[in-house]
């Protein structure tokens, strides 16, 4: 019988010559370098280094380069998306489109959030927001009844993950943004552990915000983060968290006030961090070229043939076993897992721990099958406490 993961994504290894000399299945947290970043990061260098203060007509344009390339992965339109440095900052320029009064302050989100998201909601409640989590029965998975039972005519903002970190579990957001939109609410996707392995479709799911980075599964390193605003919205808001790079005419320098910029830009604070959408541009340019849906098909085979080993090693599964239900990554635990963690590491089966989730896995569009075998072969030793 054919292998099913005798697959052609491999032939987009040359691009990943780290992959050489080590199991890369931390994607979920940090992708592996594309050797192109390199080039383009010299890119970045040889303009700065021949153009001097020229070079910007060349920087500023890779703002709406990079977020182009994001748009075509969420199938968002032309000119809805814009780049930031984290989705920490992104959230804190959202929650500043919106005052609270009484009778609309509720913001609502999963327990399970990301707590950087949480952090910035939280501090909120200052300005008068609610914040209401909705609890995990399991520890692993959203009620999606329970989600849209907590959205009600007194809710505001809805920023949930689509993905959950600590056990890959998918929610159901188009569920979710057609109850938000039936009471009048928004809904903040972040797509931060979906993007570059499970399809995002943001005009498909009608999200108000959606945003994430290009650390993990986008191979682009840190500082290429996006938001995309839908786009009879921009006009909608003015973000207080702010800057000249959101005015309509930044080089006019004008004083003393903020005249928003019509498009996307509005939502842009201070001088955008360049260098990182240099670095960033290789790896999204190639999930843009594979497309989500061939690496998701490839992702799905990859995780069922990781969680049947979690399975024969007796582990305890803390993601969802369903495939419609569990995003790129793997999580499962056992006493000592930190440990075992720590050591897969140092022996560079790169992978890592979270606390009361475990041991969390990410194979790729690049993973070789047998790096699977070889990965829990390796787990397995250092558990038995045989292999040195
Ligand atoms: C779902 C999710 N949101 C946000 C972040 C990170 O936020 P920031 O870009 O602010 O570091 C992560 C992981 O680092 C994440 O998994």
């Amino acid at each position: 019988m054919a292998d099913p993961l005798a697959d052609d994504l491999l032939a987009y290894r040359k691009h990943f010559p780290a992959l050489e000399d080590c199991v890369h299945f931390i994607s979920h947290s940090l992708g592996c370098v594309p050797a192109r970043a390199q080039d383009d990061l010299s890119e970045f260098f040889e303009l700065w280094r021949t153009k001097s203060i020229t070079a910007w007509s060349d920087w500023l344009p890779e703002v709406d380069r990079a977020a182009a390339r994001i748009a075509k992965i969420i199938s968002a339109p032309d000119g809805s998306v814009i780049m930031h440095q984290n989705v920490s900052g992104i959230m804190a320029v959202v929650a500043s489109c919106f005052d609270y009064a009484p009778e609309r302050n509720k913001v609502v989100y999963e327990a399970l959030q990301f707590p950087t998201v949480s952090y910035v909601w939280q501090a909120e409640q200052r300005r008068g927001a609610k914040c209401v989590l909705v609890p995990s029965q399991d520890g692993t998975t959203i009620d999606t009844d329970a989600m849209c039972a907590a959205i009600d005519e007194q809710t505001l903002l809805v920023p949930i993950s689509h993905v959950v970190f600590s056990s890959a579990y998918i929610q159901d957001a188009k569920k979710i943004v057609a109850r938000a939109r039936e009471v009048g609410a928004h809904v903040v996707l972040d797509c931060y552990q979906s993007i570059g392995t499970v399809p995002v479709d943001v005009h498909d799911l009608g999200v108000s915000f959606a945003c994430g980075g290009s650390v993990k599964y986008l191979c682009g390193g840190p500082g290429a983060a996006w938001l995309y605003v839908r786009p009879d919205l921009i006009e909608q808001f003015a973000p207080r968290v702010t800057g000249w790079f959101g005015h309509e005419a930044p080089f006019a320098f004008t004083m003393p006030d903020q005249s928003y910029a019509e498009t996307v830009w509005r939502y842009m604070g201070g001088t955008p961090a360049v260098a990182a959408l240099y670095q960033a541009r290789a790896g999204q340019t190639l999930i843009g070229e594979i497309g989500v849906r061939r690496i998701r098909e490839k992702s799905l085979v990859m995780t069922q043939a990781c969680i049947d080993w979690v399975d024969e090693l007796g582990m305890k599964l803390n993601s969802p076993r369903p495939a419609h239900l569990r995003g790129g990554s793997v999580v499962f635990d056992f006493t000592g897992a930190a440990d075992v963690c720590r050591e897969l590491n140092r022996r560079k089966f790169f992978c890592d721990h979270r606390p009361t989730a475990g041991i969390r896995i990410a194979p790729h569009f690049y993973t070789k099958r047998e790096e699977i075998d070889l990965f829990f072969a390796e787990l397995k030793k250092i558990r038995s406490g045989s292999g040195k």
